[in-house]
């Protein structure tokens, strides 16, 4: 259970940028690294369905990629799977009330793998999903509609939920 509205752990799921950042010393540091010393420019496509938002990311001279669905309202998959990583996570935000989440993850480790690569794989994943929880559970409330904040065209993923949230929340209210 976690001590913030769900979301925020939503909304952290598709904020992808974030990875050589916050996950520095976890697997994020290890594709900024390749990135930065092939001087890599990053390109990413977003495709927005009625149901939900696609974001695909590569790197345009090293072979790198990554990619994410959003369902609605609360399902984020990621797909390490594309980056070369054999993994494939999906990550529920469930809400108890205003406060409170239940994360639920599940790490799917595609083709042949023993059991005991597979427990240290998924440890490997929990790691930055703490580090997270530090972040997300400083971060008061819902998710606003506007921000304050400087947007940059990678932040459009996570714009257009803000936007979709903000959009049902006011259905709901004239409902
Ligand atoms: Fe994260």
């Amino acid at each position: 259970m976690w001590k913030a509205h769900w979301t925020r752990i939503i909304e952290n799921a598709m904020d992808f940028v974030h990875l050589p950042f916050v996950h520095r010393n976890s697997f994020g540091g290890a594709i900024g690294k390749k990135a930065l010393e092939a001087k890599s420019v990053a390109e990413y496509e977003i495709e927005k369905t009625a149901e939900s938002i696609k974001v695909f990311n590569r790197f345009d001279n090293i072979p790198s990629g990554f990619a994410l669905e959003w369902h609605q309202p609360n399902l984020v998959v990621l797909k390490f799977d594309e980056m070369g990583v054999p993994v494939r996570v999906h990550l529920f935000g469930v809400p108890i009330n205003e406060h409170q989440t239940r994360y639920i993850l599940t790490i799917l480790v595609l083709g042949e793998t023993d059991e005991i690569s597979k427990a240290s794989i998924a440890e490997e994943f929990i790691k930055p999903v703490i580090e997270d929880k530090i972040v997300i559970e400083s971060q008061i409330g819902e998710i606003p509609n506007t921000t304050k904040e400087c947007n940059v065209p990678t932040d459009r993923a996570t714009l257009l939920f803000r936007n979709w949230y903000s959009a049902t929340r006011r259905l709901k209210v004239k409902g």
